[in-house]
C-alpha cells in the first residue's frame, strides 16, 4: 500500500451555493383538509413565515398571515367566530379575504385594515396553499389533478403521514426523480426499466421495478414486478400510480402522494399518503390492512432517504455516469419555481425525455443478490 498523490487540478471538488433564500412558486399541499375542519385556528409554519388556517361557516378553508395588522397577536391562538377569525389580543376579526371585519370595541373599521390572504384550493381530501414571491395569482393551466380512486368506495381512505426534515433543501427530495440507482441501494428494488419526462410544470418519472431478494422494504414476493407512474404537478406535489403484479388475478393498485412545504431555506414538512384499491373479494378491514400494510413499506422508505440527507453534503455539480438519470436536467426544470415568471427560459419547460438502459446494472444487481444469498446460506 502506498499513498498516491494527485496534482490538484485532477480531483474532482464539491460544489455548492447556499440554499435559495426564496421559496418555489406553486401549489403546496398542507395536509388533509378535514385536519383543519375542527372549528379552531391552526397555525402552520410555512415558506419563512407564519400561517393561519380555519374554516368559515361553509366550511371553506382560509389561510391568513398568523400575525395581526393591529399589534401583532398570533391569529393561531384566537377563536373562529362565524366566518372570521378573531384575535385573541383585542379581539379584531379577519375575513378569509384579509379584510378586518369588525372591530368590536371601536366605532369603526380603519379603511385599509388589510392582512395577507392566501389562495387555496381544497382537492383531493387535501388542503393546497399557492405561493408566489411576485404575488401573482394561480396561473389556471397550473393546478393539481383529480385523482379518480380519491372518495369512491372501491378505495381506501388516506392513510396520511408527515414528518419535518430538519437540514435539508427540499432540492434532495425532487433529485429522486430521476435517481435511478438509489432505488437499489437504499430502497432495496430493483429498478428494470426508467425513463423520465419533463414538460412545462410537470416532471415524470416511470419505473418499473423487482424486490431486492436479499434484503426488502415492500414485500410482495420474489417475482412481483411494480410499474410505478409518478409525476411532479409544480414544485412539491407527487402522484405516484403503482400496480403491482403480486400474483393474485388482479394487480394492486395504489396511489402514493409525495409532497412537501418548504419550513425554511433548510428544512421541509415531509408528507404522503396512500391509498389502496380493494381486491375483489377484500373487506374493507382488509383493504384498509393492506393500505397500512402499504403505509408502513412507505414510510421505511422515506426513513432511507432522511438517514442519507441528513448525512450528505449539497452538491451542485454532481459527478455522473451512464447509468445515472438526467441530474441536471432535472435541476433546470426545478429552477422555473425560483425564478420570476418571466425569466422562466425555455431549457426550463420544453419537452425532455430520457430513458436509461437498466439492463447491465440489472445483471450486476442480479448477481450481487445471488451472491449475498448465498452467503448467507
Ligand atoms: S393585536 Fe390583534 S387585535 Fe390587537
Ligand atoms: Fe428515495
Amino acid at each position: 500500500m502506498g499513498t498516491m498523490s494527485y496534482a490538484e487540478g485532477d480531483v474532482r471538488t464539491i460544489e455548492a451555493e447556499g440554499n435559495p433564500a426564496r421559496f418555489a412558486r406553486g401549489w403546496h399541499c398542507l395536509g388533509l383538509a378535514d385536519r383543519f375542519k375542527d372549528g379552531k385556528p391552526h397555525q402552520i409554519k410555512v415558506f419563512g413565515s407564519e400561517l393561519v388556517v380555519f374554516a368559515d361557516t361553509k366550511g371553506e378553508l382560509n389561510v391568513l398571515d398568523a400575525y395581526c395588522r393591529h399589534m401583532g397577536g398570533n391569529l393561531a391562538h384566537g377563536t373562529v367566530k362565524g366566518d372570521s377569525i378573531a384575535c385573541p389580543f383585542h379581539d379584531w376579526r379577519w375575513g378569509g379575504n384579509g379584510k378586518c371585519t369588525d372591530i368590536p370595541y371601536a366605532r369603526r373599521v380603519p379603511p385599509l385594515a388589510r392582512t395577507r390572504s392566501w389562495s387555496t384550493l381544497e382537492r383531493n381530501g387535501q388542503l393546497f396553499v399557492w405561493h408566489d414571491p411576485q404575488g401573482n395569482p394561480p396561473p389556471a393551466h397550473v393546478t393539481i389533478p383529480d385523482i379518480e380512486g380519491h372518495g369512491s368506495p372501491e378505495w381506501t381512505p388516506w392513510q396520511w403521514n408527515s414528518v419535518l426534515v430538519e437540514g435539508s433543501h427540499c432540492r434532495e427530495l425532487v433529485d429522486n426523480v430521476v435517481d435511478m440507482a438509489h432505488f437499489f441501494y437504499v430502497h432495496f428494488n430493483t429498478p428494470r426499466s426508467f425513463k423520465n419526462v419533463f414538460e412545462g410544470h410537470i416532471a415524470s418519472q416511470s419505473m418499473s421495478f423487482t424486490p431486492r431478494k436479499d434484503k426488502r422494504t415492500l414485500d410482495f414476493g420474489d417475482d412481483s414486478v411494480t410499474q410505478s407512474d409518478a409525476s411532479y404537478f409544480g414544485p412539491a406535489y407527487m402522484i405516484d400510480e403503482f400496480h403491482a403484479d403480486i400474483g393474485a388475478d388482479e394487480p394492486l393498485e395504489a396511489v402514493l402522494i409525495n409532497c412537501h412545504y418548504p419550513v425554511t431555506s433548510n428544512s421541509f414538512v415531509l408528507q404522503y399518503g396512500i391509498i389502496v384499491k380493494k381486491m375483489a373479494g377484500m373487506s374493507d378491514e382488509q383493504a384498509a390492512a393492506l393500505a397500512k400494510g402499504f403505509g408502513d413499506g412507505t414510510i421505511a422508505t422515506f426513513e432511507q432517504d432522511i438517514v442519507i440527507w441528513k448525512n450528505k453534503t449539497k452538491i451542485d455539480n454532481p459527478l455522473l455516469c451512464e447509468e445515472d438519470g438526467p441530474v441536471y436536467q432535472l435541476r433546470r426544470w426545478y429552477e422555473q419555481f425560483y425564478v420570476d415568471v418571466e425569466d422562466v427560459s425555455e431549457d426550463m419547460i420544453r419537452r425532455f425525455e430520457f430513458e436509461i438502459d437498466t439492463s447491465r446494472a440489472a445483471a450486476i444487481w442480479e448477481k450481487e443478490m445471488e451472491d449475498n444469498l448465498a452467503a448467507e446460506r
